[in-house]
């Protein structure tokens, strides 16, 4: 049974879409699985009450499912930051609540849990606390989100310096392709973006567990289910790689995949390096000759 919080270098960093991708890579593995979204902003009214997007895709990949409200217990309408649609909701976030909520979902001691947080690491939850408290009282290991885009190695950077002087440690990172703009795109500046990486590799204190490109899927579920093919568990060995990708480059420890696993058809792309992605690129390959 392991357990993280998936945290991110900005909102719209990519942290559903990579915390879906891990629950449907472990539930395809015939794990247990649990995504949470303690607290939502920007949530949907509907029958049923307040829905939010982030929580319902990470509720489609928990397995055995469980309720809506006990994946995402406070869940708020603008698409604002959280404390303040809270307070707009006349409404007070506290941290023991979210404990409370959180530790019972944790005691179901699923193969794999996942709490995805909101917007970056220093969010305020309250007045005096930030939600990366709950990861400091659930002792949880962190997962980083980097949003590939220009200005994300500073944001990963200081990001990791946060966790760390929170207590917590840095359990991996993921390279999110949020940006296909000229400023961090392969087919831009192939070498730029692959040093880019590199840096962000050589940096962050904690295994790359992929690098995710742009996809195009119809739905939460396959953007999941696509981005789950770029990915190894925090718990897999990173010297590995991914299953189905050939090794070029000799091993280097840390590094994950960038390319998918066999028999996946992504829609048409760049890796990093232009190439066609079955021919098995490692990460570890970005850096050889630099
Ligand atoms: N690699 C990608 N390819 C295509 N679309 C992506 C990619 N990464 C993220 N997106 C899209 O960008 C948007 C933001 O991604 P996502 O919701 O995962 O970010 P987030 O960090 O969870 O944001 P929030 O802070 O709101 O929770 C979503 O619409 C998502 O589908
Ligand atoms: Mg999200």
């Amino acid at each position: 049974m392991s357990a993280y919080f998936v945290t991110g270098t900005d909102t719209d960093a990519g942290k559903t879409l990579v915390t879906s991708g891990l629950l449907a890579l472990a539930r395809r593995r015939g794990l247990t699985t649990l995504g949470l979204k303690p607290v939502a902003s920007g949530c949907e009214a509907t029958p049923q009450g307040l829905r939010n997007a982030d929580a319902l895709a990470l509720q489609a990949q928990s397995r055995p499912p469980l309720p809506y409200a006990t994946l995402n217990p406070f869940a708020f309408a603008p698409a604002i930051a959280p404390h303040l649609a809270a307070r707009r909701a006349g409404v007070t976030l506290t941290l023991d609540e979210l404990v409370d909520q959180a530790r019972p979902m944790l005691a179901e001691q699923r193969d794999l849990t996942l709490v995805e947080g909101a917007g970056g690491w220093r969010v305020p939850l309250n007045e005096t606390d930030d939600l990366s408290a709950l990861a400091v009282q659930l002792e949880l290991p962190v997962l980083l989100v980097v949003g590939l885009r220009l200005g994300c190695i500073s944001h990963a950077r200081l990001t990791c310096d946060a966790i760390r002087a929170d207590g917590l440690r840095l359990a991996g990172w993921v390279g999110n392709l949020v940006d296909p703009g000229l400023s961090f795109d392969a087919a831009a500046d192939d070498a730029l973006y692959r040093d880019n990486l590199a840096t962000l590799a050589h940096h962050l204190p904690a295994p790359c567990l992929g690098v995710v490109p742009r996809l195009a899927a119809e739905s939460p579920a396959a953007m999941a289910t696509a981005a789950a093919h770029y990915l190894i568990l925090p718990n897999d060995d990173p010297k590995q790689g991914a299953p189905g990708t050939s090794r070029r480059g000799g091993p280097t420890p840390g590094m994950a995949s960038v390319a998918p696993r066999e028999g996946f058809t992504a829609p048409p792309r760049r890796l990093v390096d232009g190439s066609a992605p079955s021919d098995g690129h490692m990460l570890s390959e970005l850096t050889d000759g630099d």
